[in-house]
């Protein structure tokens, strides 16, 4: 992938993270995801005052571009403010590893974008659940 791409996306999340809703924990997260036709789609977290209905960023991300009918996910940014940036947590691993299972992780800090770390979805969450086939 290029740097370019990888920047952009980055840049994508950041903006998007002033979107979010965190009036509880004041934690912001921004997330925008690439697809193969090269669209880009954005999520930030959104609380509840019932704290575990919450839903990341990554996630709202992800469940606006799949109800957008887009199904192929190249990359993925996560950005907040903190040192080397989010990881995305449990929840938010096993969608993606459902429905972007290639895509590569950016996560970076969002006061220092430039310095962005990858991962790979299949590391994150290794061995995931995958839809059954019942017999
Ligand atoms: N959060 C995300 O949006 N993405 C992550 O990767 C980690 C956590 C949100 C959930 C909650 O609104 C806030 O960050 C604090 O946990």
């Amino acid at each position: 992938m290029r740097q370019e791409t990888k920047h952009q996306l980055v840049a994508a999340a950041v903006e998007a993270r002033k979107q979010a809703v965190a009036p509880y924990s004041r934690f912001r997260v921004g997330a925008a995801l690439l697809t193969a036709t090269g669209a880009v789609v954005t999520g930030a977290n959104v609380e509840s005052a019932s704290y575990g209905l919450t839903c990341c960023a990554e996630r709202v991300a992800l469940f606006k571009a799949l109800t957008q009918g887009e199904r192929n996910f190249v990359a993925i940014a996560v950005v907040a403010r903190l040192a080397k940036g989010p990881m995305p947590c449990g929840a938010c691993r096993q969608l993606l590893a459902e429905y972007a299972p290639k895509a590569i992780v950016w996560v970076a800090d969002s006061a220092k974008p430039a310095g962005v770390r990858t991962f790979k979805i299949a590391a994150l969450l290794p061995e995931a659940f995958r839809k059954v086939t019942p017999r």
